[in-house]
């Protein structure tokens, strides 16, 4: 048994925040692309979507590097290898999705000429070249990476659903999101 209870409290706190900007970035990417929307209405949703989703690429990177730095919780000794193996592989995989989506997002518009309202506030340069063969690709990683992203964070949540349900303390490494 890990003497660690917890997730770091830093490691928890961008967990669930990250975790609540994705529950809302998913829907609102694909809500603003629906037809008939009233003009002001879509603007909002894409700023809200670009900006969003800038601020999360941000957070999934100090996300990995703050889980990298502190130790993590021990699973419990009982759990199937294959549980232990499976949650592992869940998670690389939804921060690779994560970093996929965001990146892609980024190149997409980026490319495509398009702003990004809070950076640009801040006068950061777009990094990447105006192209629009490279707008297209970019879109299409974007539109198809969601599937398996949205895939695999219902499992997440099941697996995250069954231990809280089993009380085997595994839900309570990442719980509560905030504090010691
Ligand atoms: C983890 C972060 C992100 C997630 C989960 C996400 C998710 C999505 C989803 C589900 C869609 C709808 C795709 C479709 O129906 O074809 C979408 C569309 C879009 N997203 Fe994101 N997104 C993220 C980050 C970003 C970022 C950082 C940007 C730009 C700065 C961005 C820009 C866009 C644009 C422009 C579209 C419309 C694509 C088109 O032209 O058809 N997204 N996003």
């Amino acid at each position: 048994m890990s003497e660690h209870k917890h997730y770091a409290g830093m490691t928890r706190f961008l967990h669930w925040t990250v975790a609540v900007m994705v529950l809302a970035t998913i829907p609102i990417g694909v809500i603003m692309l629906q037809e008939g929307l009233a003009r002001s209405t879509q603007n909002l949703l894409f700023i809200l979507h670009k900006n969003g989703g800038v601020i999360l690429l941000l957070l999934v990177v100090l996300r990995i590097l703050w889980r990298l730095a502190t130790p993590a919780p021990a699973l419990p000794a009982h759990l199937p290898l294959w549980q232990k193996r499976a949650a592992k592989a869940t998670q690389i995989s939804l921060y690779a999705l994560l970093l996929i989506m965001a990146i892609s997002g980024y190149i997409r518009v980026r490319a495509g000429g398009f702003p990004i309202e809070m950076l640009d506030a801040f006068g950061v340069p777009g990094f990447v070249p105006r192209s629009d063969a490279l707008a297209e690709t970019a879109k299409t990683i974007h539109a198809y990476a969601r599937f398996p992203l949205a895939a695999l964070i219902a499992l997440h949540i099941v697996a995250g659903l069954k231990h809280l349900l089993a009380k085997d303390g595994v839900f309570q490494h990442i719980w509560p999101p905030m504090g010691r």
